[in-house]
């Protein structure tokens, strides 16, 4: 039976290959929803660093968990606790400390619950790690899009704009999270069995969208 869950688009790749700035034009282009699941790993990282909690801690993190909630409004902004965190996920303390986090399963568990929750009605295209092989393993067109580390370092460069940080430090950065999101235990990164893959090395953004937009053509939004 077909259930409007399965009317989703899945796009999961490693860090700085561009997946968020695809998967939102990809959703504007189809009039679906935009699922930004790295921002919900960063928002638990900020509620994390804010409270001071030791991420080894499982007590103190499950508790935390309990009394957090992570969700997003109309505009795509993540909500933490229901206040804009948009801005505030976006250092590289977060991101290193997101990436630590997300190896853990209990924050695992308690942001795929919420993925799920979202994903409930459908109409979605859902970027992240882990959407085509477990978050969402029936959605209708999976894609994965890769690309190789030194130009996934100068896509990332270029888009922080930091001056502080070198074209070769972005790039051992990005080595140390793609060791960390492919060998961790909980759901790594790999492409889904079903998935379409796309080196996108030599490819603009805007080349990627068409490419996706031409394969999921069949997928239209299902009122609910
Ligand atoms: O995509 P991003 O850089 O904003 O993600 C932040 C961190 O969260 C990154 O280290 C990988 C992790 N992540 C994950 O494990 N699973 C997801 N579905 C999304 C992100």
């Amino acid at each position: 039976m077909k259930r409007n869950s399965d009317n989703i688009v899945t796009i999961d790749g490693p860090s700085g290959v561009g997946k968020s700035t695809v998967a939102r034009r990809v959703a504007e282009l189809l009039g679906f929803s935009f699922l930004e699941t790295g921002a919900m790993y960063r928002a638990v990282a900020l509620k994390v660093e804010e409270a001071g909690v030791d991420p080894s801690d499982t007590a103190s993190l499950t508790r935390l968990l309990s009394e957090t909630t992570v969700g997003f409004d109309a505009a795509g902004r993540v909500l933490l606790d229901g206040r804009n965190a948009s801005e505030l996920i976006r250092t590289e303390q977060i991101s290193s400390l997101s990436s630590e986090l997300a190896e853990l399963g209990e924050v695992r568990e308690f942001l795929i619950a919420i993925q799920r929750k979202i994903g409930e009605g459908g109409n979605i295209v859902a970027e992240g790690r882990d959407m085509g092989t477990y978050v969402f393993p029936r959605a209708k067109h999976k894609f994965y899009l890769d690309a190789t580390v030194a130009e996934r370092a100068k896509r990332r460069f270029h888009q922080s704009g930091q001056e502080d940080t070198s074209l070769l430090d972005v790039e051992s950065e990005l080595q140390r999270r793609d060791r960390r999101d492919t060998l961790r235990a909980e759901n790594p990164l790999h492409p889904a069995s079903d998935a379409v893959i796309m080196d996108t090395t030599h490819m603009s953004a805007e080349e990627v969208v068409s490419a996706i937009a031409l394969r999921a053509k069949d997928i239209s939004l299902i009122p609910n």
